[in-house]
């Protein structure tokens, strides 16, 4: 994947709006990964990628529960090399922060050709629509029925096992 060559919107300084701003620093697991260990989706012999990880706080305490998980952020974490396959895939909380729809499929599409095994997804659903946050970014807002429908335009006929609002994972 890395000798690829690398998608347009991998090129932060073309975003429209500063969405690594978006990323938080996480003094323990995020629910959506607290959720998926305790549902066995995330396991020590998985290889594991987290797409979009933002300052790689959930890389860090998934290590630390011996999931072998590297992480990859256009901002914060740009290692390239780090894009390759692997059993599990994490994407959580970063397609809600991209402005344009068509984009948002192609995150979604590029992931899921990396994920061998799983793939572990996170939007946010505690608002409605989109738009401007006070700090600049971007937010989209999805139903639970809207990100159901999002995936399912974006990757076909899949299996998607929802964990909870907003969260789901998309299995092989
Ligand atoms: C709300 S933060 C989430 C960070 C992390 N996943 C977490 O939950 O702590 C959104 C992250 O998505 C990243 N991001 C935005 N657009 C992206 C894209 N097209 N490809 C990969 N990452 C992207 C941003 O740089 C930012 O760090």
């Amino acid at each position: 994947m890395a000798t690829q060559p690398l998608p347009e919107w991998l090129d932060c300084t073309r975003w429209k709006t500063p969405r690594w701003k978006c990323a938080i620093a996480r003094r323990t697991l995020s629910m959506p990964l607290r959720l998926a260990l305790k549902r066995g989706w995330l396991l020590p012999q998985h290889a594991t990628l987290d797409f979009g990880c933002g300052r790689g706080d959930d890389v860090k305490h998934l290590r630390d529960r011996n999931v072998p998980c590297v992480g990859f952020d256009p901002y914060w974490h740009n290692n390239t090399s780090e894009l390759q396959g692997s059993d599990t895939v994490i994407c959580i909380y970063v397609l809600n922060t991209i402005e344009d729809s068509t984009e948002r499929i192609q995150v979604l599409q590029f992931v899921w050709e990396l994920a061998r095994r799983s793939l572990i997804l996170a939007v946010r659903t505690d608002g409605k629509g989109e738009g401007t946050t006070s700090i600049g970014t971007f937010q989209k807002y999805y139903t639970r029925e809207e990100f159901q429908q999002f995936i399912v335009d974006s990757l076909g006929r899949v299996k998607i096992v929802p964990l909870r609002s907003g969260v789901a994972v998309v299995q092989r």
